[in-house]
């Protein structure tokens, strides 16, 4: 509580142009209708609201979820000293809603779209590789004083996380549970845990917005933690450079790395091991998570978010085994992305044959 004070307190001093009380009011109207249960899960966390013909996000956060919130407004503040672009706040207040309490952070609507919606090209992977690195560079001033807010994913972090249990009603296969222990094996490595930044913990392309000129801007900020660099280069690759054409990922890493040749070298030592347990760690994350409860509102294709979730398990699990099985060689990063398309597109093909087809036999034994 007493880091949001703090922070809250940088934001008292520029005048906004709405008063909390108003902002209040407007947000109260609003949501009038809306039912609320206690853990806020119907709720929309994120949502646009029109004021004076202008448009805006709004984000709540619930009083238990004030940490986020916290780290939200640090970002805020401190990434704009880091030339990392982010929407202005324009003002934040605490409200209720339906006897809720919540805590409300109205920010500008940036122009331009997000990057999982427009062809890239390689300007904006370099500067997209800019960007983050200056997230990696974010001097420590800046966070030691802030330090409680940040989570920090150590190897007991990730070690939590691959642990976690599936949903009751899915069950994973022999291959399955073996790619998730040799992750477990690969969670105790040191060498894994260098480099400890600030990074911004979600790295998608819906949360990249790209401007005409092709700067980028960066949004959802609440995952912002402490962790190894690594990690969130792994997302970048498996995330973003996965949807490009593979050579564009030689202009990432040439961005990312420039003038740190050591570090670069370290990337190449701890790369597979690094993709391969993020892409466990994401399947293990999507058959865990119960995203009925999470995503009431969203559209499913089939009605059923867990069934989706399911699919998506499934394809990284399938990467985490192509990277597994490139095993000791010294494959280029545009390589290993290849290799990782190529098995998500040989299992889907495989998928679409019919069931007593020999391939598929061979290939669900395996
Ligand atoms: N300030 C903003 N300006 C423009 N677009 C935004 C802004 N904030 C969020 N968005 C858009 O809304 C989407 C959802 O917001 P986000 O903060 O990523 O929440 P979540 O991923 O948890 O649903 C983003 O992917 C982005 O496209
Ligand atoms: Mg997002």
């Amino acid at each position: 509580m007493s880091a949001i004070s703090t922070i809250c307190s940088i934001f008292k001093k520029h005048k906004s142009f709405l008063t909390s009380k108003e902002l209040s009011n407007i947000i109260r109207e609003r949501f009038k209708e809306v039912t609320i249960d206690s853990g806020m899960t119907n709720f929309p966390r994120v949502s646009t609201m029109q004021i004076n013909g202008k448009l805006y996000y709004l984000r709540l956060y619930s009083l238990n979820n004030l940490l986020n919130a916290s780290r939200y407004l640090w970002a805020s503040y401190c990434l704009k000293k880091s030339k990392i672009m982010t929407p202005k706040i324009e003002q934040t207040c605490l409200t209720s809603i339906a006897e809720i309490k919540c805590y409300a952070v109205l920010e500008n609507r940036l122009p331009g779209k997000e990057m999982a919606s427009i062809k890239q090209n390689s300007i904006i992977t370099g500067n997209f590789a800019n960007d983050l690195r200056q997230w990696h560079n974010i001097p420590r001033v800046f966070y030691k004083n802030y330090k409680g807010i940040f989570a920090i994913h150590d190897k007991k972090h990730f070690g939590t996380r691959i642990n976690r249990k599936a949903l009751p009603n899915i069950t994973l296969n022999e291959k399955q549970l073996e790619l998730i222990s040799q992750a477990k094996g690969l969670i105790h490595k040191p060498e894994l845990y260098s480099h400890m930044s600030i990074s911004h913990g979600d790295v998608n392309p819906h949360n990249l917005i790209i401007h005409k000129e092709n700067t980028i801007a960066w949004v959802d900020m609440d995952m912002i933690c402490l962790q190894p660099i690594w990690y969130d280069l792994a997302a970048a690759m498996c995330k973003i450079m996965i949807k490009n054409h593979p050579s564009d990922i030689n202009v990432f890493e040439k961005a990312y790395f420039k003038n740190k040749p050591e570090l670069y070298q370290e990337w190449k030592l701890l790369k597979n091991h690094w993709l391969f347990l993020y892409n466990v760690l994401e399947a293990v994350k999507w058959f865990a998570t119960d995203r009925t409860k999470r995503l009431g509102s969203k559209q499913f294709s089939n009605n059923n978010p867990n069934l989706d979730s399911f699919k998506w398990g499934q394809k990284y699990f399938i990467q985490a085994e192509a990277i597994l099985n490139l095993a000791n060689q010294n494959l280029s990063s545009g390589e290993i992305i290849s290799e990782m398309n190529y098995a998500v597109e040989d299992f889907k093909s495989l998928k679409r044959l019919p069931n007593n087809n020999e391939a598929y036999q061979e290939r669900i034994n395996a």
